[in-house]
């Protein structure tokens, strides 16, 4: 695998290639992001991933300064699955100067669910998103579902600015116990972890109770919402909502259930497709 940092390099180790298949990553690599790459590996004539801890979507109050920066690790696993090229840019490279012109998500897209919690989170990776799918001529790209939203988001800008990439949504990999692979994972201490299948086990209940034809929507989210609390969890929401635009759920139309909730001091998300 090459490993560039520049945006020069990054054009000569692209130049004999017609068709990059790209994996954004913040770096602090998992089964899930490695899943990503084996993904993209057959879908492009060669494979890119991309490490850059991307400041414009992180909040005042959020993890920026303590997110995990783990770059031999991540390389080594990089390198076991089969990536080719590897931009890990610093921010005087992708930023050299302040960030001026942004990507500004619709409303109903971006300022919901995640973006309620997390003001300006989805113009932030909207916008590194961009630049990164510009820098490494990316004609797929592949991201997880375990950030639907996002996933969505991004989806929506790339059509929107007739971006020439195809965008790949990947399964979310679990541990077995049925916890989503997070970065932020890795936050959780041992009596945390222990607990934090919960999480996926509220939203299994809650895909279980739709699929029987419950379709109290509102009762079933406060329903949800009120085991977390039980169980010691802060939730931020328990939403059932359309697969295809996120929009209210509604009977008849495939259905997506998606929570946030924080474990102590751990903010962890995660969704079931019904
Ligand atoms: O999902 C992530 O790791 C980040 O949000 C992304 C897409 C790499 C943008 O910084």
């Amino acid at each position: 695998m090459r490993i560039v940092n520049t945006l020069p390099a990054l054009a000569e180790a692209l130049q004999p290639y017609r068709h990059p298949a790209v994996v954004p990553t913040m770096g602090n690599l998992h089964e899930g992001h490695l899943d990503l790459v084996r993904i993209a590996k057959p879908l492009g004539d060669v494979q890119v991933a991309t490490i850059f801890v991307n400041r414009l979507q992180f909040g005042p109050s959020e993890d920026f300064d303590t997110y995990p920066r783990t770059f031999a690790a991540d390389c080594a696993q990089l390198e076991a699955a089969g990536c080719d090229l590897l931009f890990a840019p610093t921010e005087a490279t992708l930023y050299p100067q302040p960030q001026g012109f942004k990507v500004v998500p619709p409303p109903e897209l971006a300022d919901v669910l995640e973006g309620q919690f997390r003001p300006g989170f989805f113009s932030g990776v909207c916008t590194v998103v961009l630049k990164l799918l510009a820098c490494t001529q990316a004609r797929t790209a592949v991201f997880g579902k375990k950030d639907y939203q996002q996933l969505m988001v991004i989806r929506h800008m790339v059509n929107q600015f007739n971006l020439p990439v195809r965008i790949v949504g990947a399964d979310t990999r679990r541990a077995a116990d049925g916890l989503a692979m997070s970065s932020r994972n890795g936050y959780l201490s041992a009596a945390e972890r222990a607990q934090a299948p919960q999480l996926h086990a509220v939203l299994q209940t809650l895909a279980h109770a739709v699929r029987a034809g419950d379709s109290d929507f509102e009762a079933l989210q406060n329903q949800a919402m009120a085991q977390l609390r039980t169980q010691g969890w802060q939730p931020d929401y328990v939403a059932l909502r359309r697969q295809a635009d996120l929009g209210p759920a509604q009977p008849g139309h495939s259905l997506l259930a998606l929570t946030a909730a924080r474990l102590g001091s751990t903010r962890l998300i995660d969704n079931l497709e019904i």
